[in-house]
Protein backbone atom coordinates (compact mmCIF):
# COMPACT_ATOMS: atom_id res chain seq x y z
CA UNK A 1 0.00 0.00 0.00
CA UNK A 2 1.11 3.45 -0.62
CA UNK A 3 2.56 5.84 2.31
CA UNK A 4 0.90 9.14 1.51
CA UNK A 5 3.61 10.84 3.05
CA UNK A 6 5.77 8.83 0.57
CA UNK A 7 3.77 8.74 -2.46
CA UNK A 8 6.67 8.18 -4.90
CA UNK A 9 7.92 4.88 -2.66
CA UNK A 10 11.16 6.91 -2.39
CA UNK A 11 12.20 5.72 0.73
CA UNK A 12 13.79 2.02 -0.03
CA UNK A 13 16.32 3.96 -1.93
CA UNK A 14 16.72 7.18 0.08
CA UNK A 15 18.26 6.20 3.77
CA UNK A 16 17.88 9.42 5.53
CA UNK A 17 13.91 10.30 4.22
CA UNK A 18 13.05 6.89 5.52
CA UNK A 19 14.77 7.47 9.21
CA UNK A 20 13.03 10.87 8.77
CA UNK A 21 9.75 9.26 8.01
CA UNK A 22 10.26 6.92 10.53
CA UNK A 23 11.09 9.26 13.34
CA UNK A 24 8.33 11.70 12.34
CA UNK A 25 5.57 9.10 12.53
CA UNK A 26 6.70 8.17 16.36
CA UNK A 27 6.64 11.76 17.40
CA UNK A 28 3.40 12.63 15.96
CA UNK A 29 2.16 8.97 17.33
CA UNK A 30 3.43 10.08 21.00
CA UNK A 31 5.78 7.61 21.00
CA UNK A 32 8.67 9.62 22.37
CA UNK A 33 9.84 11.64 25.28
CA UNK A 34 12.94 13.45 23.95
CA UNK A 35 15.54 14.88 26.51
CA UNK A 36 17.59 16.11 23.80
CA UNK A 37 17.30 18.75 21.42
CA UNK A 38 15.27 20.49 19.18
CA UNK A 39 13.62 22.44 22.75
CA UNK A 40 10.06 21.95 21.50
CA UNK A 41 10.24 18.35 22.30
CA UNK A 42 7.53 17.52 19.64
CA UNK A 43 5.01 19.36 21.15
CA UNK A 44 2.75 21.49 19.51
CA UNK A 45 0.89 23.28 22.41
CA UNK A 46 3.83 25.77 22.46
CA UNK A 47 4.84 27.59 19.47
CA UNK A 48 2.56 25.21 17.25
CA UNK A 49 3.19 23.75 14.21
CA UNK A 50 5.77 25.81 12.86
CA UNK A 51 7.79 23.14 14.32
CA UNK A 52 5.82 20.03 13.06
CA UNK A 53 8.18 17.77 10.99
CA UNK A 54 10.95 18.81 12.62
CA UNK A 55 14.12 16.17 13.68
CA UNK A 56 17.64 17.03 14.22
CA UNK A 57 19.78 14.75 11.84
CA UNK A 58 21.74 13.78 15.06
CA UNK A 59 19.60 12.37 17.64
CA UNK A 60 16.74 11.87 15.53
CA UNK A 61 17.37 10.53 12.39
CA UNK A 62 19.77 8.34 13.83
CA UNK A 63 21.41 8.54 17.31
CA UNK A 64 23.80 11.40 17.84
CA UNK A 65 26.63 8.97 17.98
CA UNK A 66 25.94 6.77 14.71
CA UNK A 67 23.90 9.63 12.25
CA UNK A 68 27.20 10.14 10.54
CA UNK A 69 26.98 6.62 8.96
CA UNK A 70 23.39 7.26 7.43
CA UNK A 71 24.31 10.25 6.30
CA UNK A 72 27.57 9.16 4.88
CA UNK A 73 25.67 6.38 3.27
CA UNK A 74 23.03 8.98 1.56
CA UNK A 75 26.25 11.25 0.52
CA UNK A 76 28.00 8.17 -1.35
CA UNK A 77 24.33 7.48 -3.35
CA UNK A 78 24.88 11.33 -4.35
CA UNK A 79 28.23 10.99 -4.93
CA UNK A 80 27.56 7.82 -7.46
CA UNK A 81 24.61 9.45 -9.33
CA UNK A 82 26.32 12.67 -9.93
CA UNK A 83 29.59 10.89 -11.11
CA UNK A 84 31.60 12.40 -8.28
CA UNK A 85 34.08 10.67 -5.55
CA UNK A 86 32.99 13.16 -2.76
CA UNK A 87 29.50 14.25 -1.74
CA UNK A 88 27.97 16.55 1.43
CA UNK A 89 24.68 17.63 2.12
CA UNK A 90 24.51 21.15 3.47
CA UNK A 91 21.58 22.63 5.19
CA UNK A 92 22.74 26.28 4.61
CA UNK A 93 22.25 26.29 0.58
CA UNK A 94 24.45 27.43 -1.98
CA UNK A 95 26.07 30.11 0.22
CA UNK A 96 27.53 27.39 2.53
CA UNK A 97 28.74 25.07 -0.45
CA UNK A 98 30.29 28.51 -2.07
CA UNK A 99 31.80 29.14 0.98
CA UNK A 100 33.22 25.69 1.38
CA UNK A 101 35.00 25.55 -1.66
CA UNK A 102 36.62 29.02 -1.71
CA UNK A 103 38.16 27.61 1.85
CA UNK A 104 39.29 24.31 0.00
CA UNK A 105 40.46 26.40 -2.58
CA UNK A 106 44.04 27.97 -1.67
CA UNK A 107 46.07 29.49 0.71
CA UNK A 108 45.43 32.97 1.73
CA UNK A 109 46.71 35.65 -0.83
CA UNK A 110 46.45 33.03 -3.59
CA UNK A 111 45.13 34.79 -6.98
CA UNK A 112 41.63 32.91 -7.49
CA UNK A 113 40.08 33.57 -11.10
CA UNK A 114 36.92 34.01 -10.69
CA UNK A 115 33.73 35.76 -12.69
CA UNK A 116 32.40 39.12 -11.71
CA UNK A 117 28.69 37.49 -12.20
CA UNK A 118 29.38 35.61 -8.72
CA UNK A 119 26.60 35.50 -6.01
CA UNK A 120 27.27 37.34 -3.38
CA UNK A 121 27.97 34.36 -0.98
CA UNK A 122 30.91 33.30 -3.36
CA UNK A 123 32.57 36.25 -2.45
CA UNK A 124 32.39 36.27 1.07
CA UNK A 125 33.56 32.73 0.43
CA UNK A 126 37.01 34.62 -0.82
CA UNK A 127 36.97 36.90 2.22
CA UNK A 128 36.92 34.00 4.63
CA UNK A 129 39.50 32.15 2.44
CA UNK A 130 41.83 35.34 2.26
CA UNK A 131 42.12 34.62 -1.93
CA UNK A 132 43.21 37.68 -4.08
CA UNK A 133 40.27 37.19 -6.94
CA UNK A 134 41.72 37.56 -10.44
CA UNK A 135 38.35 39.25 -12.09
CA UNK A 136 36.47 37.70 -15.58
CA UNK A 137 33.56 39.23 -16.96
CA UNK A 138 30.94 37.54 -18.27
CA UNK A 139 30.08 38.88 -22.21
CA UNK A 140 26.65 40.68 -22.16
CA UNK A 141 24.38 40.06 -24.72
CA UNK A 142 23.08 43.77 -26.68
CA UNK A 143 19.73 42.72 -27.57
CA UNK A 144 18.73 41.57 -24.92
CA UNK A 145 20.53 43.21 -21.99
CA UNK A 146 21.96 39.78 -20.03
CA UNK A 147 25.05 38.19 -19.29
CA UNK A 148 26.06 35.19 -21.50
CA UNK A 149 29.42 32.82 -20.40
CA UNK A 150 32.64 34.16 -19.83
CA UNK A 151 34.47 33.75 -22.68
CA UNK A 152 36.80 30.66 -23.10
CA UNK A 153 39.76 32.59 -23.77
CA UNK A 154 39.35 35.04 -20.94
CA UNK A 155 39.77 32.44 -18.27
CA UNK A 156 43.01 30.91 -20.35
CA UNK A 157 44.55 34.46 -20.57
CA UNK A 158 44.46 35.42 -16.96
CA UNK A 159 46.00 31.80 -16.04
CA UNK A 160 48.40 32.37 -18.57
CA UNK A 161 49.16 35.75 -16.12
CA UNK A 162 48.70 33.82 -12.94
CA UNK A 163 50.94 30.90 -12.90
CA UNK A 164 50.52 30.76 -8.91
CA UNK A 165 46.30 30.90 -9.50
CA UNK A 166 45.02 28.15 -7.37
CA UNK A 167 41.42 27.46 -9.02
CA UNK A 168 38.56 29.11 -11.81
CA UNK A 169 36.11 29.29 -9.89
CA UNK A 170 32.52 30.03 -12.35
CA UNK A 171 28.95 30.19 -12.34
CA UNK A 172 27.52 28.12 -15.29
CA UNK A 173 24.47 28.31 -15.44
CA UNK A 174 24.12 32.17 -15.16
CA UNK A 175 21.51 33.71 -13.12
CA UNK A 176 19.88 33.89 -16.55
CA UNK A 177 20.45 30.62 -17.51
CA UNK A 178 23.34 31.34 -20.41
CA UNK A 179 25.84 28.44 -20.06
CA UNK A 180 29.07 28.66 -21.42
CA UNK A 181 32.09 26.37 -22.69
CA UNK A 182 32.56 24.65 -18.92
CA UNK A 183 34.55 21.86 -21.37
CA UNK A 184 36.77 24.53 -22.15
CA UNK A 185 37.48 26.21 -19.39
CA UNK A 186 38.05 22.97 -17.14
CA UNK A 187 40.63 21.57 -20.29
CA UNK A 188 42.08 25.79 -19.59
CA UNK A 189 42.48 24.83 -15.61
CA UNK A 190 43.64 21.56 -15.98
CA UNK A 191 46.35 22.63 -18.63
CA UNK A 192 47.36 24.84 -15.97
CA UNK A 193 47.36 22.25 -13.05
CA UNK A 194 44.57 23.82 -10.66
CA UNK A 195 40.93 22.89 -10.58
CA UNK A 196 37.69 24.17 -12.25
CA UNK A 197 34.95 25.08 -9.20
CA UNK A 198 31.28 26.01 -10.36
CA UNK A 199 28.61 27.68 -8.74
CA UNK A 200 25.56 26.14 -10.48
CA UNK A 201 23.34 26.97 -8.07
CA UNK A 202 20.24 26.80 -10.16
CA UNK A 203 21.25 23.88 -12.45
CA UNK A 204 20.53 20.44 -9.95
CA UNK A 205 18.52 18.70 -12.62
CA UNK A 206 20.92 19.38 -15.47
CA UNK A 207 22.62 16.18 -16.55
CA UNK A 208 19.56 14.19 -16.28
CA UNK A 209 17.93 13.85 -19.72
CA UNK A 210 19.17 14.43 -23.01
CA UNK A 211 17.87 17.59 -23.46
CA UNK A 212 19.60 19.13 -21.14
CA UNK A 213 23.02 20.21 -20.66
CA UNK A 214 25.40 17.83 -18.93
CA UNK A 215 26.05 19.14 -15.31
CA UNK A 216 29.35 20.09 -14.41
CA UNK A 217 30.91 17.26 -13.38
CA UNK A 218 30.03 15.65 -16.76
CA UNK A 219 31.46 18.75 -18.20
CA UNK A 220 34.64 18.39 -17.05
CA UNK A 221 34.69 20.57 -13.29
CA UNK A 222 36.39 19.16 -10.20
CA UNK A 223 33.98 20.89 -8.09
CA UNK A 224 29.69 21.94 -8.09
CA UNK A 225 27.65 23.40 -5.48
CA UNK A 226 24.10 23.20 -6.33
CA UNK A 227 20.90 23.95 -4.39
CA UNK A 228 18.54 20.97 -4.41
CA UNK A 229 15.91 23.78 -2.73
CA UNK A 230 16.17 25.74 -5.87
CA UNK A 231 15.44 23.59 -9.22
CA UNK A 232 14.45 19.95 -7.56
CA UNK A 233 11.53 19.51 -4.93
CA UNK A 234 13.72 19.80 -1.90
CA UNK A 235 13.35 21.98 1.41
CA UNK A 236 14.67 24.89 1.60
CA UNK A 237 18.57 25.80 2.17
CA UNK A 238 19.01 22.47 1.19
CA UNK A 239 22.09 22.23 -1.80
CA UNK A 240 25.03 19.95 -2.34
CA UNK A 241 28.56 19.62 -2.60
CA UNK A 242 29.97 17.46 -5.25
CA UNK A 243 33.70 17.00 -6.06
CA UNK A 244 35.90 14.47 -8.26
CA UNK A 245 39.32 14.92 -5.80
CA UNK A 246 42.67 14.24 -7.56
CA UNK A 247 43.22 18.21 -7.65
CA UNK A 248 40.97 18.33 -4.95
CA UNK A 249 42.02 17.08 -1.80
CA UNK A 250 39.26 14.99 0.07
CA UNK A 251 40.60 16.10 3.91
CA UNK A 252 41.11 19.47 2.60
CA UNK A 253 37.25 19.45 1.63
CA UNK A 254 36.38 17.77 4.48
CA UNK A 255 37.63 20.55 7.03
CA UNK A 256 36.15 23.30 4.74
CA UNK A 257 32.68 22.17 4.47
CA UNK A 258 32.93 21.76 8.32
CA UNK A 259 33.85 24.53 8.99
CA UNK A 260 31.14 26.79 8.62
CA UNK A 261 28.38 24.23 8.64
CA UNK A 262 26.26 24.30 11.56
CA UNK A 263 26.44 21.01 14.11
CA UNK A 264 23.14 20.89 14.30
CA UNK A 265 21.44 20.15 10.39
CA UNK A 266 17.93 20.11 10.24
CA UNK A 267 16.99 16.02 9.49
CA UNK A 268 14.13 17.33 7.45
CA UNK A 269 16.31 19.37 5.02
CA UNK A 270 18.86 16.39 4.99
CA UNK A 271 16.11 14.05 4.11
CA UNK A 272 14.77 16.12 1.25
CA UNK A 273 18.01 16.31 -0.14
CA UNK A 274 18.24 12.35 -0.24
CA UNK A 275 14.53 11.79 -1.61
CA UNK A 276 15.42 14.67 -4.60
CA UNK A 277 18.18 12.35 -5.29
CA UNK A 278 16.30 9.13 -4.95
CA UNK A 279 13.53 10.79 -7.35
CA UNK A 280 16.64 12.25 -10.05
CA UNK A 281 17.72 8.43 -10.20
CA UNK A 282 14.36 6.72 -10.52
CA UNK A 283 12.02 9.36 -12.38
CA UNK A 284 14.51 12.26 -13.37
CA UNK A 285 14.56 11.53 -17.08
CA UNK A 286 10.80 11.34 -16.79
CA UNK A 287 10.23 14.59 -15.03
CA UNK A 288 13.30 16.33 -16.87
CA UNK A 289 11.50 15.92 -20.01
CA UNK A 290 7.87 17.42 -18.70
CA UNK A 291 10.13 20.20 -17.85
CA UNK A 292 11.43 20.95 -21.17
CA UNK A 293 8.21 20.60 -22.59
CA UNK A 294 6.80 22.51 -20.35
CA UNK A 295 8.80 25.12 -20.84
CA UNK A 296 8.83 25.07 -24.44
CA UNK A 297 4.94 25.65 -24.21
CA UNK A 298 5.13 28.60 -22.40
CA UNK A 299 8.44 30.16 -24.59
CA UNK A 300 5.80 29.10 -27.73
CA UNK A 301 2.62 30.98 -25.85
CA UNK A 302 4.63 34.33 -24.30
CA UNK A 303 6.26 34.53 -28.07
CA UNK A 304 2.47 34.88 -29.37
CA UNK A 305 2.33 38.20 -27.45
CA UNK A 306 3.03 41.10 -29.00
CA UNK A 307 6.56 42.39 -28.63
CA UNK A 308 7.17 40.07 -25.84
CA UNK A 309 10.19 37.79 -26.41
CA UNK A 310 12.00 35.04 -24.34
CA UNK A 311 15.53 34.25 -23.89
CA UNK A 312 16.79 31.53 -25.76
CA UNK A 313 19.30 29.40 -28.33
CA UNK A 314 22.13 27.48 -28.40
CA UNK A 315 23.68 28.85 -25.13
CA UNK A 316 20.49 29.30 -22.88
CA UNK A 317 19.75 26.57 -20.58
CA UNK A 318 16.22 25.02 -22.15
CA UNK A 319 14.50 25.25 -19.01
CA UNK A 320 14.97 28.07 -17.90
CA UNK A 321 12.07 30.48 -18.99
CA UNK A 322 13.50 34.53 -18.77
CA UNK A 323 11.29 36.57 -20.14
CA UNK A 324 12.10 39.91 -21.96
CA UNK A 325 9.70 43.15 -21.89
CA UNK A 326 11.18 45.47 -23.37
CA UNK A 327 9.10 45.33 -26.52
CA UNK A 328 6.17 45.73 -24.61
CA UNK A 329 6.89 48.45 -22.72
CA UNK A 330 5.41 47.37 -19.94
CA UNK A 331 7.65 47.75 -16.18
CA UNK A 332 8.77 44.45 -14.85
CA UNK A 333 8.24 45.65 -11.46
CA UNK A 334 4.43 46.58 -12.05
CA UNK A 335 4.12 43.19 -13.65
CA UNK A 336 5.46 41.50 -10.78
CA UNK A 337 3.64 43.27 -8.62
CA UNK A 338 0.27 42.24 -10.07
CA UNK A 339 1.52 38.64 -10.48
CA UNK A 340 2.10 39.05 -7.07
CA UNK A 341 -1.59 39.91 -6.25
CA UNK A 342 -2.41 37.11 -8.39
CA UNK A 343 -0.47 34.70 -6.23
CA UNK A 344 2.49 34.00 -8.77
CA UNK A 345 5.88 35.05 -7.35
CA UNK A 346 8.50 35.12 -9.61
CA UNK A 347 12.14 34.20 -8.84
CA UNK A 348 12.97 38.40 -10.41
CA UNK A 349 11.31 41.59 -11.99
CA UNK A 350 13.30 43.96 -13.09
CA UNK A 351 12.50 46.66 -15.44
CA UNK A 352 12.91 44.78 -19.22
CA UNK A 353 12.96 41.15 -17.26
CA UNK A 354 11.05 38.66 -15.56
CA UNK A 355 12.17 35.16 -14.12
CA UNK A 356 9.52 32.61 -13.63
CA UNK A 357 10.97 29.58 -11.76
CA UNK A 358 9.86 26.62 -13.61
CA UNK A 359 11.07 23.27 -11.70
CA UNK A 360 10.00 19.58 -12.12
CA UNK A 361 6.99 20.39 -9.99
CA UNK A 362 5.17 22.20 -12.59
CA UNK A 363 2.62 20.57 -14.76
CA UNK A 364 1.84 22.26 -18.37
CA UNK A 365 -1.78 23.40 -16.69
CA UNK A 366 0.17 25.90 -13.82
CA UNK A 367 2.84 26.66 -16.24
CA UNK A 368 -0.43 28.00 -18.97
CA UNK A 369 -2.09 29.61 -15.88
CA UNK A 370 1.27 31.47 -15.34
CA UNK A 371 2.13 32.30 -19.09
CA UNK A 372 -1.93 33.53 -19.55
CA UNK A 373 -1.80 35.57 -16.39
CA UNK A 374 1.26 36.92 -17.33
CA UNK A 375 -0.06 38.15 -20.95
CA UNK A 376 -2.80 39.50 -19.52
CA UNK A 377 -0.85 41.81 -17.22
CA UNK A 378 1.22 42.87 -20.19
CA UNK A 379 -1.57 43.87 -21.53
CA UNK A 380 -2.61 46.51 -18.60
CA UNK A 381 0.92 47.75 -18.43
CA UNK A 382 1.76 48.25 -22.63
CA UNK A 383 3.55 51.04 -23.19
CA UNK A 384 5.77 52.18 -26.18
CA UNK A 385 8.99 49.58 -26.64
CA UNK A 386 12.37 50.59 -25.63
CA UNK A 387 15.94 49.09 -25.65
CA UNK A 388 16.76 47.35 -22.71
CA UNK A 389 19.21 48.17 -20.27
CA UNK A 390 22.08 45.93 -18.85
CA UNK A 391 21.33 45.84 -15.06
CA UNK A 392 24.60 47.12 -13.07
CA UNK A 393 25.09 43.71 -11.73
CA UNK A 394 26.01 42.57 -15.41
CA UNK A 395 28.36 45.32 -16.35
CA UNK A 396 30.73 46.19 -13.28
CA UNK A 397 34.20 46.62 -14.15
CA UNK A 398 35.99 46.81 -11.01
CA UNK A 399 38.45 49.39 -9.63
CA UNK A 400 40.55 46.88 -7.35
CA UNK A 401 42.60 48.99 -4.41
CA UNK A 402 42.91 46.11 -2.37
CA UNK A 403 42.07 42.83 -1.66
CA UNK A 404 38.70 42.23 -0.37
CA UNK A 405 40.02 40.17 2.64
CA UNK A 406 41.86 43.08 3.51
CA UNK A 407 39.35 45.71 3.11
CA UNK A 408 36.55 43.61 5.20
CA UNK A 409 38.73 43.81 8.05
CA UNK A 410 39.59 47.69 7.58
CA UNK A 411 38.27 50.43 9.74
CA UNK A 412 35.23 52.02 8.30
CA UNK A 413 34.01 55.23 8.08
CA UNK A 414 30.55 56.87 7.21
CA UNK A 415 30.69 59.60 3.74
CA UNK A 416 27.88 60.86 2.00
CA UNK A 417 27.60 59.05 -1.42
CA UNK A 418 29.40 61.88 -3.50
CA UNK A 419 31.99 62.26 -0.90
CA UNK A 420 32.33 58.73 -1.14
CA UNK A 421 33.41 58.64 -5.26
CA UNK A 422 36.48 57.73 -5.71
CA UNK A 423 36.82 56.51 -2.36
CA UNK A 424 37.42 52.82 -1.36
CA UNK A 425 34.58 50.32 -0.17
CA UNK A 426 34.59 48.99 2.65
CA UNK A 427 31.19 47.05 2.35
CA UNK A 428 29.72 44.76 -0.63
CA UNK A 429 26.59 46.16 -2.04
CA UNK A 430 24.37 44.01 -4.38
CA UNK A 431 21.03 44.82 -5.95
CA UNK A 432 18.72 41.67 -5.02
CA UNK A 433 18.18 39.44 -7.15
CA UNK A 434 20.43 38.67 -8.62
CA UNK A 435 23.03 39.57 -5.50
CA UNK A 436 26.04 39.86 -7.84
CA UNK A 437 27.88 42.93 -6.20
CA UNK A 438 28.24 46.05 -7.87
CA UNK A 439 30.52 47.12 -5.34
CA UNK A 440 32.91 44.75 -3.23
CA UNK A 441 35.18 45.88 -0.30
CA UNK A 442 38.43 47.03 -1.78
CA UNK A 443 36.71 48.40 -4.72
CA UNK A 444 36.64 52.16 -6.03
CA UNK A 445 33.29 53.86 -5.63
CA UNK A 446 33.60 55.11 -9.01
CA UNK A 447 31.03 57.31 -10.19
CA UNK A 448 29.21 54.66 -12.88
CA UNK A 449 29.02 52.31 -9.80
CA UNK A 450 27.23 55.03 -7.49
CA UNK A 451 24.82 55.92 -10.32
CA UNK A 452 23.93 52.25 -11.76
CA UNK A 453 23.10 51.44 -7.90
CA UNK A 454 20.96 54.74 -7.42
CA UNK A 455 19.36 53.45 -10.68
CA UNK A 456 18.55 50.28 -9.43
CA UNK A 457 16.86 51.56 -6.46
CA UNK A 458 15.29 54.39 -8.26
CA UNK A 459 13.86 51.36 -10.51
CA UNK A 460 12.36 49.85 -7.82
CA UNK A 461 15.20 46.97 -6.88
CA UNK A 462 16.01 46.59 -3.04
CA UNK A 463 19.47 47.42 -2.41
CA UNK A 464 21.00 44.36 -0.12
CA UNK A 465 23.88 44.49 2.38
CA UNK A 466 25.14 47.99 2.00
CA UNK A 467 24.72 49.40 5.80
CA UNK A 468 22.79 52.05 3.92
CA UNK A 469 20.46 50.51 1.41
CA UNK A 470 19.04 54.11 0.50
CA UNK A 471 22.62 55.02 -0.64
CA UNK A 472 22.89 58.25 0.84
CA UNK A 473 26.03 57.07 2.63
CA UNK A 474 28.38 54.53 2.24
CA UNK A 475 30.78 52.63 4.19
CA UNK A 476 34.56 53.86 3.04
CA UNK A 477 38.17 52.73 4.18
CA UNK A 478 39.41 55.05 6.68
CA UNK A 479 42.11 56.81 5.88
CA UNK A 480 45.45 56.18 8.23
C1 LIG B 1 24.30 32.00 -8.56
C2 LIG B 1 23.92 31.77 -7.12
N1 LIG B 1 24.79 31.13 -6.31
C3 LIG B 1 24.51 30.88 -5.03
C4 LIG B 1 23.30 31.28 -4.49
C5 LIG B 1 23.02 31.00 -3.04
O1 LIG B 1 22.13 29.94 -2.95
P1 LIG B 1 21.32 29.60 -1.62
O2 LIG B 1 20.16 30.52 -1.58
O3 LIG B 1 20.97 28.15 -1.81
O4 LIG B 1 22.24 29.80 -0.46
C6 LIG B 1 22.37 31.95 -5.28
C7 LIG B 1 21.08 32.39 -4.71
O5 LIG B 1 20.19 32.83 -5.33
C8 LIG B 1 22.69 32.20 -6.64
O6 LIG B 1 21.83 32.86 -7.45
Amino acid sequence: MTDPRDPRGLRSDAPLLDAWLRFTAQAEAGELTPMSVPGHKQRRDLTGAVTAGDAPLYGGLDTIKHADELLAEAERRAARLWGADWCRFSVAGSTHGNQALALAAGEPGQPVVVTRALHRSLLLGIVLAGLDPVWVLPEVDPASGLPGPVPAGAVQDVLARHPDACAVFLGDPSYVGTTGDLAGHAAAAHRAGVPLLVDAAWAAHLGFHPGLPPHALAAGADAMVTSAHKALPAYTQGALVLARTGLLDPARLHRAFEATHTTSPAGAIMASIDAARALLARDGEELCGRLLRTVAAARDRLRQVPGLDVLDGPGVEPAKLVILLAGTGAHGNQVEADLIAAGMPVEMADRDTIIPIVTLADDQAAAARFTDTLAAIVEAHRGPPRRPVPAASWTVIPDVAMPPRQAFFCRNETRSAAEAVGRISGELVAPYPPGVPVLAPGEVITAAALDALRAARADGGRIAYAADPTLATFQVIARA
